[in-house]
């Protein structure tokens, strides 16, 4: 098992008046170092509330959330801005996320000197153009706006600003569920490859088991504000240990496949029409 990066215990989550019902209720969840876990359960679970937490966007009333051996909930300021480097997040709609009176290339270059991970305007447009690279993106890109891309090219915007500050962990929310499937597979091939070569830990959330099982080493299942379920992927998949991940598992729609397919345009065949 890989060694810790993130691990939270007991995080109880209220929005608004302390006294109001908890939207999480003693979640435990565990990243290791360079481990892709999924969080999945139907809409309204907690994922994002939890997602939240784990990056100190939203503060839970108990529990604790350990990064790399310090507690993210009692650091002060200057370990919190080394912390906001080392914990991205790629957003859902990206066409919301990336200010559209910015080029690319002001979007990726300003974090950049901002964190001091380069010394000036000239190197950071050198660790542009590799993460542009890196992303299939081309490198006139940097001169255009986001609302000039396509809804792939953004997303591929928004994992380039998520690992160009080389974080070790990256907080994915729903980031695929905007594209066709065709670029959804080519985002999550993208994201498989950077975690493995950037030794980057990831949480996936997504309602789509169909991907979390494509990318996910270990899932987490929550209902209610709850954790239900948490294992290897594959197990959690083959072998479903409540009942409410055995529902989630029957629930996602088979592949839809017209029975004449095969045989369209070789009309010889008829045994296959059984
Ligand atoms: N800013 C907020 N203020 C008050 N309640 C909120 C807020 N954000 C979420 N909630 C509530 O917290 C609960 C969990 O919401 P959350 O967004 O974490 O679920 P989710 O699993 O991400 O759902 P989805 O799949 O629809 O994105 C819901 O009941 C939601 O109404
Ligand atoms: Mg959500």
């Amino acid at each position: 098992m890989a060694d810790d990066l993130l691990v939270a215990r007991g995080l109880v989550v209220s929005y608004g008046r302390r006294a109001a019902a908890p939207v999480l209720h003693d979640v435990d969840i565990r990243v290791g170092k360079g481990e892709t876990v999924g969080i999945v359960g139907e809409s309204g679970s907690g994922k994002t509330t939890l997602g939240r937490a784990l990056l100190g966007l939203v503060q839970p009333t108990a529990g604790s959330i350990v990064f790399d051996g310090s507690d993210i909930t009692a650091v002060d300021e200057h370990a919190r801005r080394s912390l906001r480097r080392r914990m991205q997040m790629i957003f859902q709609d990206p066409m919301s996320s990336l200010n559209p009176r910015h080029t690319i290339g002001r979007i990726l270059i300003e974090p950049l000197l901002l964190h001091g991970l380069a010394d000036n305007r000239q190197a950071a447009r050198a660790l542009v153009h590799n993460v542009l690279d890196r992303v299939g993106l081309p490198r006139n890109a940097v001169d255009r706006y986001s609302f000039e891309l396509s809804g792939g090219q953004r997303q591929r915007v928004g994992i380039a600003r998520a690992v160009v500050l080389r974080p070790d962990f990256v907080l994915a929310d729903e980031i695929v569920s905007g594209l066709d499937v065709s670029t959804q597979a080519q985002v999550l091939r993208l994201l498989k490859e950077l975690t493995g070569e950037m030794h980057l830990a990831l949480a996936f959330i997504s309602h789509d088991l169909s991907v979390v099982r494509s990318i996910c080493q270990r899932v987490v299942v929550m209902r209610e504000g709850r954790v239900v379920e948490e294992g290897a992927c594959e197990r959690v998949f083959s072998a479903p240990q409540a009942d409410y991940t055995r529902m989630l598992i029957d629930a996602i729609p088979l592949p839809v496949v017209d029975p004449g397919w095969l045989n369209r345009g070789s009309a010889a065949d008829t045994s296959a029409s059984a």
